[in-house]
């Protein structure tokens, strides 16, 4: 064991199962509204001018590292870019969660993507010059791409909206099957070369956002959704680690297993040490997570110290751990709490715990 090994080195070892001192750590949205430095950014450009602007992009990215050294940073992008590069520009509708342009009504609209699908990659040249930066900008540190799965990407584009429930998505991937279908495809075509020119710029990891698998009847994710992200995995295997965030899984985490990732982010409504036990037999794959993002927003410094040691302790013995939240952090998130789980990370110690 190394204790002087850099946050990118100590990232590689979790992967590989290697002994570590403790996990490396970062938080999912981890540049946001809960830093005030982010509001005023944000402020200044607009949401959608940082993404669109790769300096600025850079800077939210750099924002949350500055403050907490985290081992690894994540390129500031949205994971609807994509669609909107596909026909399907998107904004944020008062009161919160965002609205589409439009939303897909017909056949005719599955054609126009399938189309675009083809050359997506020019219309975001933006996100890799931004990935460009990154890396330049954080030699010593993982860099993290990412994008949706085509079965989340699709229930925005079809929704046209956030939502709860997702009632029309459902009945779309429940009624028109074929069409279902064309529309995964398509999004996987273009997400397969979205990620593949991500892992060109020389990031580590590209971690695919299924927030909305638990839409997914059970003892169907591989076919609705897994076996997409699986084709996605494939084009950049080799290149960069693959990450899959399938949100409200962890219960059905055995569903998750045929994508192939080498990471699995989870949520957290089951304990990681128990999947961890419970799976181990199964593959050599590494468990991200999961501390209830509620935690930083509802608890003490205290109380946060102590469940980010739990899990800690609890995933030990199996080593394949990257500490992160079970979702993305809340801007209501208070930033002693965020300091307090860094704290307890970095000095994590197994004498003393
Ligand atoms: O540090 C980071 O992780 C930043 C990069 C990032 C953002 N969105 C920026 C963002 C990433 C990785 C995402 C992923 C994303 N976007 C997901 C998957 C993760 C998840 O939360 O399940 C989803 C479903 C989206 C779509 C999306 N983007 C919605 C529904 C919303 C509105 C809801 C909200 O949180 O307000 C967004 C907006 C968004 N994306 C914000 C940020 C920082 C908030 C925008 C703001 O500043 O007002």
């Amino acid at each position: 064991m190394n204790a002087s090994l850099n946050s990118r080195m100590l990232f590689k070892a979790a992967l590989a199962g290697d002994a570590t001192l403790r996990p490396p750590f970062w938080v999912m949205r981890q540049a946001g509204r809960y830093l005030p430095e982010y509001r005023a950014l944000k402020e200044k450009y607009g949401f959608i001018g940082i993404v669109k602007n790769p300096e600025a992009a850079v800077e939210a990215a750099l924002q949350p590292m500055r403050r907490f050294d985290f081992d690894c940073a994540i390129i500031f992008s949205d994971i609807l870019a994509v669609s909107e590069a596909l026909g399907f520009p998107y904004k944020f509708k008062d009161g919160g969660g965002i609205i589409l342009e439009r939303r897909i009504e017909k056949s005719s609209d599955i054609e126009n993507i399938e189309s675009a699908a083809k050359d997506v990659k020019a219309k975001l040249s933006y996100v890799f010059e931004n990935a460009k930066l990154l890396r330049s900008a954080l030699p010593d540190k993982a860099v993290f791409g990412f994008c949706g799965a085509p079965f989340t990407l699709a229930a925005y584009m079809v929704e046209g909206a956030s939502s709860s429930g997702f009632p029309r998505f459902k009945e779309f991937f429940t009624k028109q099957k074929a069409l279902y279908r064309r529309l995964a495809n398509a999004l996987e075509e273009a997400l397969a070369s979205y990620c593949t020119e991500q892992a060109d710029c020389g990031i580590d990891a590209v971690q695919v956002f299924d927030s909305h698998a638990c839409l997914i009847p059970e003892g169907h994710y591989m076919d609705l959704s897994g076996s997409h992200v699986a084709r996605i995995f494939k084009s950049t295997h080799g290149k960069v680690a693959n990450f899959l965030f399938a949100g409200g899984m962890s219960q059905r985490f055995g569903e998750l297993l045929e994508t192939n990732a080498d990471a699995y982010s989870m949520d957290s409504k089951l304990s990681l040490g128990k999947i961890a036990s419970s799976f181990s037999g199964r593959g050599n794959f590494c468990l991200q997570g999961n501390m209830d993002p509620r935690i930083l927003a509802e608890s003490s410094p205290h109380e946060v110290s102590q469940v980010t040691k739990e899990i800690i302790r609890d995933m030990r013995p199996y080593k394949r751990h990257i500490f992160n939240l079970g979702h993305g952090i809340t801007p209501d998130a208070k930033l002693e709490n965020v300091e307090a789980m860094c704290e307890a990370v970095k000095c994590y110690s197994d004498k003393h715990e």
